[in-house]
């Protein structure tokens, strides 16, 4: 018996197939249309992009694996999170879909703070409204493509809309929900008071289920594009930073991860919501039932080595350029890197804030720049651990995820800017994973999550932090602290 896991990214579609041990049998990726930005700060993707990468993606992991489609048991979905796309009566897409780094809806965010009063939000939802968050991008559609709007019928995130495609059913869980401004994520249910201040049918939501819990079948037609067999029953699965926890065994208070990918995340299992009053966390509801969580996000992770490397050295691999990095030492000789390329959410909710290299001087090299970048991330990431300090979140220990935990050196540059060992995973499978692992859990190879998670998942290795550098850079945090008022400041603001 196996796990379909299937994980709707922004680069692409990954299928993971998982058997009862919660060992990785086979996976199938298939690369997206990458997202069309006609103008600055915009980012869309066409949702059929996403079923048709979907289907190539489970068909290669059903045929590397040799497994007939009667094998697998169960199916989870996971994905990119936030993304609106909007379907009519008849389940067709209106338009591309506005995917979660779109930047356009500063001035939705600002009607709904005026409408419903920004603590109320914060009250009902448990956030404030930011423009990656779904019910702007509604909201901005609503403001500036009526006739589109009027036809709005249904309202998915991308992974429910391949879900749509695979069983016909319009379905969402509680932890992708919570990132759609419309939820109520203390009692888990749809806000009927903030649908009805910002104007939104409640008829357009998708039926909400907990993470584990199956809420649909494969189709007669999907299952002849995928060679899944019709009936296969499908769990609600989670947004990605949802699914990624279950796959990293993030699910009991104090357990944190810091999964540096294009975007980074540092994140937090909590057994009540717990709510930043200034709004700086996301405060969720975790793929766990009864659980939440909190995290923190870097718009610029990955991505910011990524732009790096495309405009330093274009075509180099990550190893050689880290091996440069390697060279150089703890704090790059004073030069610090401020993340802020696609604005930033964690601390500053500033989706115009901009990045910065700060204490260039003739001696520094290439090895520097590379350097100086992974150490801009941690101090990033470490943001959000201060607030969680700030908050009384506990943390007993850090997981790594994601490109951030694969090298030696951003591993280390990590323990050491938090200041904590670190665990790494043996098989760090990301969100694919922890969708296969729901999947199994609601098929009933697994009693619940905790119980998938301790049959799947096991510790490779630790990092300790090294003194010195540990010292190096809680000094570096300090001055990378003052960059962020003074890029304000320079832009005229205080
Ligand atoms: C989470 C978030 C990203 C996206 C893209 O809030 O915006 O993790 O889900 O991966």
């Amino acid at each position: 018996m196996a796990f379909l896991g299937i994980d709707v990214g922004t680069g692409g579609t990954r299928a993971v197939l998982v058997d009862e041990q919660g060992k990785v049998i086979a996976s199938g990726v298939s690369e997206h249309a990458p997202f069309r930005s006609p103008h600055p700060g915009w980012a869309e993707q066409d949702p059929e992009d996403w079923w048709r990468a979907a289907q190539e993606a489970v068909r290669t992991a059903l045929s590397t694996s040799g497994l007939a489609g009667h094998a697998v048991a169960a199916v989870g979905l996971t994905g990119q999170m936030h993304g609106a796309v909007l379907l009519d009566q008849e389940g067709r897409v209106l338009r591309p879909s506005l995917i979660w780094c779109d930047q356009r809806t500063g001035p939705q965010c600002d009607w709904l703070h005026q409408q419903i009063g920004r603590q109320r939000l914060i009250e009902l939802t448990c956030n404030p409204a930011l423009p990656n968050f779904t019910l702007t991008k509604l909201l901005w559609v609503r403001d500036h493509e009526p006739e589109v709007y009027r036809k709005i019928a249904h309202v998915l995130c991308p992974k429910d809309y391949v879900r749509y495609r695979l069983t016909g059913t319009y379905a969402i869980d509680v932890q992708e929900a919570s990132g759609t401004l419309l939820l109520d994520v203390t009692h888990r249910r749809w806000s009927e008071e903030v649908a009805r201040a910002s104007g939104v049918e409640t008829s357009w939501l998708p039926q909400l289920f907990e993470s584990p819990e199956v809420c649909a079948h494969i189709s007669e037609e999907a299952a002849t594009r995928t060679g899944l067999l019709a009936g296969t029953p499908v769990v609600a699965g989670a947004g990605d930073q949802g699914a990624g926890a279950v796959g990293m065994g993030i699910l009991q208070p104090g357990s944190v991860s810091a999964t540096i990918g294009t975007s980074g995340v540092v994140f937090a299992a909590t057994a009540a919501p717990t709510k930043d009053p200034e709004g700086r966390l996301h405060t969720f509801c975790h793929a766990v039932p009864g659980r939440w969580h909190v995290m923190g996000v870097t718009q610029a992770a990955g991505l910011s080595l990524r732009w790096l490397r495309d405009i330093i050295a274009p075509g180099a691999s990550y190893d050689a350029l880290t091996a440069e990095a390697e060279k150089t030492q703890p704090g790059s000789d004073g030069l610090l890197w401020a993340p802020y390329l696609l604005g930033e959410r964690t601390p500053h909710l500033d989706s115009h804030a901009t990045a910065l290299f700060y204490g260039i001087t003739a001696t520094h090299t290439r090895g520097h720049l590379v350097r100086a970048v992974l150490e801009g991330v941690a101090y990033s990431l470490k943001d959000t651990l201060t607030l969680f300090a700030e908050l009384g979140i506990p943390v007993k220990g850090i997981r790594l995820g994601g490109g951030g935990a694969r090298g030696q050196l951003w591993r280390s540059i990590q323990a050491s800017t938090y200041g904590l060992p670190c665990d790494v995973l043996e098989a760090e499978e990301g969100a694919a994973f922890g969708a296969a692992l729901l999947a199994g859990t609601g098929a009933g190879a697994w009693q619940d999550t905790d119980a998938a998670c301790a049959a799947a998942i096991r510790v490779a290795e630790q990092i300790a932090p090294d003194p010195e550098a540990a010292k190096i850079y809680a000094d570096g945090y300090e001055v990378y602290r003052r960059l962020y008022p003074a890029i304000r400041s320079i832009r005229g603001e205080n």
